[in-house]
């Protein structure tokens, strides 16, 4: 399995072609902010360039809505996109279905679920959401969930990395964000891990934003990143 590291575009459009402009061809992260102003044409042209796209739309809604959104944005021939694995068992495999429908001879849509967002803290999870776990016991029960339902992994802390790869499989992909290098701030992330450690935990995907984006050299921090993971792994 190839260890790859999608760079976070929290961008306006504006700022992202200015940023891409002088980046190499990449795997690049496309969430709300970008998407909802660059639009589906924007994301398929970047497909047609040889871009790799994650689109982080984090889907929610009943099974026949989710199938129906997941098919029009699969045609763009992005390569992951997330849905709420909350959104149950029905929603999730209404999403692998959408994915298969729309597949090429070359190509799937690979559908990744987010468990409990990092901003859910176990106040939140107990008293507002009423549920009566520990944050991370449902979170290895959401990906359990997702796993059983259709979808071919999770977005998860690297720090669970090894809980989730434990309770589901070493094929079912594990997407980290929350990688700092060892030379980067943390910014507002809280529980952090190096590229290599998330890695070496077992992460398929690393999603790093700002210490891509925001270093004084974009390329080279992200070069840097890249010969770190392949002096690690090889
Ligand atoms: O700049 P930074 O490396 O912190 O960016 C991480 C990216 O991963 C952001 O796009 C953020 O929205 C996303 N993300 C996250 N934590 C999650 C899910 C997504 O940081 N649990």
């Amino acid at each position: 399995m190839s260890k790859q590291v999608i760079v976070a575009l929290d961008y306006s459009l504006q700022e992202a072609e200015l940023f891409l402009r002088s980046f190499p061809k990449s795997f690049i992260k496309v969430g709300y902010q970008l998407f909802y102003e660059a639009g589906p044409a924007w994301v398929a042209q970047k497909k047609e360039e040889g871009y790799q796209v994650f689109l982080d739309l984090k889907l929610h809604d009943i099974p026949n809505t989710v199938f129906e959104g997941v098919k029009a944005v699969s045609k763009l021939g992005v390569d992951l996109l997330t849905i709420h694995a909350s959104g149950g068992s029905h929603m999730i495999s209404r999403a692998r279905e959408a994915v298969e429908q729309t597949a090429t001879a070359d190509h799937r849509t690979k559908i990744l679920a987010v468990t409990q967002l990092t901003s859910t803290d176990q106040s939140m999870l107990t008293n507002e959401l009423q549920i009566r776990a520990q944050v991370t016991e449902s979170a290895i029960h959401l990906a359990q969930l997702a796993q059983r339902s259709g979808a071919d992994g999770v977005i998860c802390s690297g720090l669970e990395v090894q809980a989730i790869k434990q309770a589901t499989s070493s094929h079912f992909l594990a997407v980290t964000p929350g990688i700092r290098p060892k030379e980067a701030g943390v910014d507002d992330q809280k529980r952090v891990v190096t590229p290599v450690e998330a890695i070496e935990r077992g992460a398929d995907y690393l999603v790093i934003g700002r210490p891509i984006t925001k270093a004084e050299n974009p390329v080279q921090a992200y070069e840097t990143i890249l010969q770190s993971i392949k002096e690690a792994t090889t």
